[in-house]
């Protein structure tokens, strides 16, 4: 097992297939309401690889003229971001260990060259509230390291798996290297899908 960075929590096969399946459901529920789109980088308006969408009151978004920022509307089609699934929210209430509910669902979809600089999560207000990541379908070498720099190690992240920055590790440096195309038939189309639940504004 490697060490990971103080505050780093990785739960291998939270979700049994079953659960996986259910949820797969209920995000291919939120993609058909609020369709995955291309986010494009701030100033140069770079394309990014992955393809994303939101669910919950707030959504993380990125464009060229406004950098990053969470809004309440998908940027395309200016509606509101579906409601966040209960399976989601359930997934919070069992490990984030905060009591607010999460307010941001992001959806990553990484087709098979797309992938993830490493970075990291600082633009919520909440930054004592947890980022809880679960992952779906093909595996993914995700990479972490310290947020005060120094040396990252990269693991194998499978459907199923959870990964929680919390505490010391909530501003911890990471990113996904490459995924591993056909590592898992639970996407009929292959790819995977990261769901990343966080608390964006102050909680009490
Ligand atoms: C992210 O940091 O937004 C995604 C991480 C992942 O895909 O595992
Ligand atoms: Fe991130």
């Amino acid at each position: 097992m490697k060490t990971l960075p103080d505050g780093v929590r990785y739960i291998p096969e939270a979700l049994d297939r079953t659960a996986q399946t259910a949820l797969l459901q209920d995000v291919r529920g939120v993609v058909a309401q609020a369709p995955l789109y291309t986010p494009h980088m701030p100033r140069t308006g770079k394309p990014m690889s992955v393809r994303m969408t939101n669910c919950g009151p707030l959504g993380w978004v990125t464009d060229k003229e406004n950098g990053y920022r969470y809004q309440p509307t998908h940027p395309t089609t200016g509606e509101p971001w579906p409601t966040m699934p209960k399976s989601l929210l359930d997934l919070w209430s069992r490990y984030a260990e905060w009591t607010d509910p999460p307010e941001a669902c992001l959806i990553n979809f990484y087709t098979d060259a797309a992938r993830m600089g490493l970075h990291q999560d600082r633009d919520e207000e909440e930054a004592r509230a947890p980022v809880l990541s679960i992952s779906l379908g093909d595996t993914a070498i995700f990479r972490v390291g310290a947020a005060d720099g120094g040396r990252t190690c990269s693991f194998r992240l499978s459907s199923g798996d959870i990964v929680i920055l919390g505490g010391e590790g909530r501003m911890a440096r990471h990113g996904v290297d490459r995924i591993i195309p056909g590592s898992s038939s639970l996407l009929k189309g292959g790819g995977r899908l990261n769901l990343t639940l966080r608390r964006v504004t102050k909680s009490a």
